[in-house]
C-alpha cells in the first residue's frame, strides 16, 4: 500500500511555515520593504485567517482569535506596529502546529454542517487560495531580503535584444470575463460580457535583454515615454532600471541580482520588477501599450498566448468593479481597492501557487509597487 498524499491544504500549511527557514529571528521580525509585513506576520496571519473563518464565521468559537484579532487583522494593526507585536519564531510554529490540529477536527465537523460558507466546498477553496496568495508575498519578502545581502548573489551580464515582439492578431469581437466558478474571487464575479475593438498583443511577454534596449536608449530619462504622474515618480526616487538589476562593475552593462530560492533569469526571461509607471513608459517607447485586462482576458482564452503564468502583467486599467458586483465573504477583500488608485495585473508569476492560477483571476497594486514579480506584454490598436 502506498501513503495517501497529503492533502492541498496540508501543503500550503507547511510551505507557509517553510517561509520561515533560513533567517534569524531579528530578519524574520523586519519589514523587508516599507509595503511589506515582516515574515513572522504573514505566517501568523494566514493560520490565524484559517481559524477566524472556520472556528470563529461558522462555529462561534472564538477561544483561538480573541486574543490575536488586534494583530493579524491588517486593518486592526499598522504594518509598522506588528513586528514588536509577535512571537518568535519557534512559538510562532509550535501556534500553528496547535492551530493545525484545531483547524483539522473543525473541518471534519464541517461536512455534517450547514452554512453557507460551506456550500460547495467555498469555504476550503477560499482558504487555499488565501495561503496561495501570501505565500508569493512571502516569496517576494524573501526575495527583498536576498536583495539586501551584500553581495547579492548575480546572474550573467544580460544582452540586449531587439523589442521587435511576435504578435498575435484578435479581430474585434466580445469575451465573457470572470466565472460563474463558486471558487473565485468576488471581483470576478458575475461574469459580464465584453466587447472589444481590434488589436494585436505579443505571444510573449517583454524579456530582460528587450527591456535593456530601453535603459541603453535612455528611455529612463525621455520624459515623452512617461505620462506626468510617472514622470514625477521617476524622478524623485531616481528610478533607472529594474528593482533587482546591478551594474557591471565597469558600469556598462547589468546583471540580475537573484533571491536564493528564485529560478535563474537570463536575457531571454520576462522583465520582471517594475512598476505599472515604467511598463507604460516602455510600452510607448516601443510604439506599443499596455492591453487592457479586457483584451488580456479575451487573449488568454483563445490559448494563444506563450509564456503566460511567469511574470504578472500589468494591464492598462485601473482596478474597478463588474457590474453586479456584490463583496463576498468580507468587504475588505476587493472594494477599498476600486479606488483608481490600483491597476490590474494579470495572469501569475513563478512564484503563484496553482490554486490562484486562472484566466479570469485578477491582481491589482499601487502603480509604484515593483517588488511584486510583474512584467508586461505589449498590445497595439490595429
Ligand atoms: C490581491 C495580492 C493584493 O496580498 O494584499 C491577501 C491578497 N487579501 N489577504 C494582498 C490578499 C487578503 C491581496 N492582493
Ligand atoms: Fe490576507
Amino acid at each position: 500500500m502506498t501513503a495517501n498524499p497529503p492533502d492541498r491544504l496540508t501543503t500550503l500549511r507547511d510551505l507557509s511555515r517553510a517561509m520561515l527557514d533560513g533567517y534569524d529571528e531579528t530578519t524574520l521580525r523586519r519589514q523587508p520593504h516599507p509595503a511589506l509585513s515582516p515574515l513572522l506576520w504573514h505566517v501568523g496571519h494566514v493560520f490565524f485567517v484559517e481559524n477566524y473563518w472556520l472556528a470563529e464565521q461558522v462555529f462561534g468559537d472564538t477561544r483561538v482569535t480573541d486574543p490575536w484579532r488586534t494583530l493579524y487583522f491588517p486593518e486592526l494593526c499598522a504594518k509598522g506596529e506588528r513586528s514588536a507585536r509577535l512571537p518568535g519564531p519557534a512559538e510562532m510554529v509550535a501556534w500553528t502546529r496547535e492551530l493545525d490540529a484545531v483547524n483539522d477536527t473543525y473541518w471534519q465537523r464541517a461536512q455534517q454542517q450547514t452554512h453557507d460558507l460551506l456550500a460547495d466546498g467555498y469555504l476550503r477553496a477560499f482558504i487555499r487560495q488565501h495561503y496561495a496568495q501570501h505565500i508569493e508575498t512571502m516569496r517576494m519578502a524573501r526575495a527583498q531580503l536576498a536583495l539586501g545581502e551584500t553581495p547579492p548573489a548575480l546572474t550573467d551580464v544580460i544582452s540586449p535584444r531587439p523589442s521587435v515582439a511576435d504578435r498575435i492578431t484578435l479581430p474585434a469581437g466580445t469575451v465573457v470575463m470572470g466565472t460563474t466558478d463558486i471558487v473565485a474571487y468576488d471581483n470576478e464575479r458575475p461574469t459580464v460580457e465584453r466587447s472589444f475593438e481590434p488589436f494585436d498583443i505579443a505571444r510573449r511577454p517583454v524579456d530582460n535583454g528587450q527591456w535593456l534596449g530601453f535603459i541603453n536608449d535612455d528611455g529612463y530619462h525621455d520624459s515623452r515615454w512617461w505620462d506626468a504622474a510617472g514622470w514625477a515618480w521617476r524622478t524623485r526616487h531616481a528610478i533607472t532600471h529594474p528593482q533587482h538589476w546591478q551594474p557591471t562593475r565597469d558600469g556598462h552593462g547589468w546583471h540580475l541580482a537573484r533571491a536564493d530560492d528564485a529560478p535563474v533569469e537570463t536575457t531571454d526571461s520576462p522583465v520582471h520588477g517594475i512598476g505599472w509607471h515604467e511598463a507604460r513608459a516602455y510600452a510607448r517607447w516601443a510604439g506599443a501599450r499596455l492591453p487592457t485586462e479586457v483584451e488580456w482576458e479575451a487573449a488568454a482564452r483563445s490559448g494563444r498566448l506563450e509564456h503566460v503564468g511567469q511574470v504578472w502583467e500589468w494591464c492598462d486599467n485601473a482596478f474597478a468593479p463588474y457590474p453586479g458586483f456584490q463583496a463576498f465573504p468580507y468587504d475588505e477583500y476587493s472594494m477599498p481597492w476600486f479606488d483608481g488608485k490600483h491597476f490590474v495585473a494579470r495572469g501569475a508569476s513563478r512564484a503563484t501557487e496553482a490554486d490562484i492560477r486562472r484566466p479570469g483571476f485578477r491582481n491589482f497594486y499601487p502603480p509604484t509597487h515593483r517588488h511584486v514579480f510583474a512584467g508586461l506584454r505589449l498590445a497595439w490598436s490595429t
